[in-house]
């Protein structure tokens, strides 16, 4: 079990600044993933972990020793790549075992090591092959057995299911979950797959622009999003957002008015409301933000919330699931899950959709959340 501290961590390559000053703590056997845009500075930072690149300014430390001017083999960390980075005139056995050879491990510990990574990733057939004679995911699998047989403190992955069809990626992606409870390391994953992120990660780390967003939990971050890019990046479909103008503000209510002339009242505390500096006035433009989960289509509910009117504009079936977009009559689009027992739509069709007020998130004109803790348990219906 290793610590993993980054602090103040920048990275400029010529005078273009890609990491912008990250604090980061990692600890125990847990699985941090990262996500973020392309070029946000994902990969860079796993480099600047493992030894690849050095920071410009700032400290990595592991196990509480800073280790910026340590080489990667000094790290006691394994990486495994997208591109799986396999030696092609290698066999499988010679690819695992290769690095162990060259930090000098004896003939039978070689063979031992390998042949129980072998046997854990379901590759023990396959060891007298070269790469070339193996399909996307068998590579994967001996990537991924290279690294494991090093016994690394720290294991690194960079969107190491990238290449892989979708049907291949939900099973290494089991298989993954399985070997994380098995490794007992530290783990950093880097994707851009949404179901990787919640299913694996025990912390997911949104990125932009080379800064962290927000860190938390998976379910933390989808349900208490601290601002409108973390909202909108965590989810699929996305959320929703609409622009609102603060008609009235009481003391347990925020009541909104919506541009297609809609009002929604929002129970929000004085105290939640002055959290946000400068307190929110009458008549600035907010933002509010609804899963497609969380809309209704219902004219006669009782629940507190919003009628909006509008037309399928398109229909995705999905099978188990269908996800309908209505636009709405100024042109905003609103999306909507709903269970396959529920009506078919057609397009064009007039519908009618409950926006549920408990269920909003409420973004400020900067774009940061204005948490309420009257907001509906995540979990209820
Ligand atoms: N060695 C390098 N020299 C110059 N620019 C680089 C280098 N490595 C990465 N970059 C730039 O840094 C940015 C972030 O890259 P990267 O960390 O690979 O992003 P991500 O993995 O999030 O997609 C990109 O704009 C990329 O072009
Ligand atoms: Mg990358």
């Amino acid at each position: 079990m290793s610590t993993i501290a980054l602090k103040n961590v920048t990275k400029s390559f010529r005078d273009h600044q890609i990491i912008s000053g990250i604090d980061l703590e990692l600890s125990g056997n847990a699985c941090t993933v990262l996500v973020g845009p392309s070029g946000c500075g994902k990969s860079t930072l796993l480099r600047l972990i493992c030894g690849l690149e050095e920071p410009t300014t700032g400290e990595v430390h592991i196990d509480g020793r800073c280790v910026n001017t340590l080489p990667p083999v000094e790290r006691g960390i394994a990486m495994v790549f997208q591109s799986y980075a396999l030696y092609p005139h290698m066999t499988v056995f010679d690819n695992m075992a290769f690095a162990l050879k060259i930090s000098g491990c004896s003939k039978t510990d070689i063979a031992q090591r390998v042949h129980k990574a072998a046997k854990t990733l379901n590759v023990e057939h396959l060891l007298d092959r070269k790469p070339k004679e193996l399909s996307g995911g068998q590579r994967q699998r001996v990537a991924i057995g290279r690294a494991i047989v090093r016994h690394p403190k720290i294991f690194l992955f960079d969107e190491p299911l990238s290449n892989l069809d979708a049907a291949l990626r939900v099973k290494m992606r089991h298989e993954l979950a399985r070997l994380k409870a098995e490794l007992k390391t530290t783990m950093i994953y880097v994707t851009h797959d949404q179901s990787e992120a919640m299913t694996l990660a025990d912390t997911i780390v949104v990125m932009r622009d080379g800064r962290i967003e927000q860190a938390g939990t998976p379910l933390s971050l989808y349900h208490h999003p601290e601002n409108l890019f973390v909202a909108g990046f965590i989810g699929s479909p996305t959320m929703n957002f609409l622009k609102a103008i603060v008609e009235k503000i009481q003391s347990q209510y925020l009541v909104l008015r919506f541009d297609s002339g809609e009002t929604l009242s929002i129970p929000i505390t004085r105290a939640e409301l002055s959290a946000r500096k400068p307190s929110l006035s009458l008549g600035e433009t907010i933002t509010v933000g609804i899963r497609p989960e969380d809309i209704k289509e219902e004219v006669s509910s009782t629940e507190d919330g919003a009628i909006f009117s509008g037309k399928v504009s398109l229909v995705e079936n999905l099978g188990n699931e269908t996800h309908v977009w209505v636009t709405l009559p100024g042109g905003a689009t609103l999306n909507l899950r709903q269970a396959k027992k529920d009506v078919p739509h057609a397009l064009g069709q007039e519908v009618a959709l409950l926006v549920r007020a408990a269920r909003c998130h409420i973004f400020d004109p900067q774009g940061k959340a204005i948490q309420r803790t009257q907001k509906e348990a995540a979990c209820s219906p």
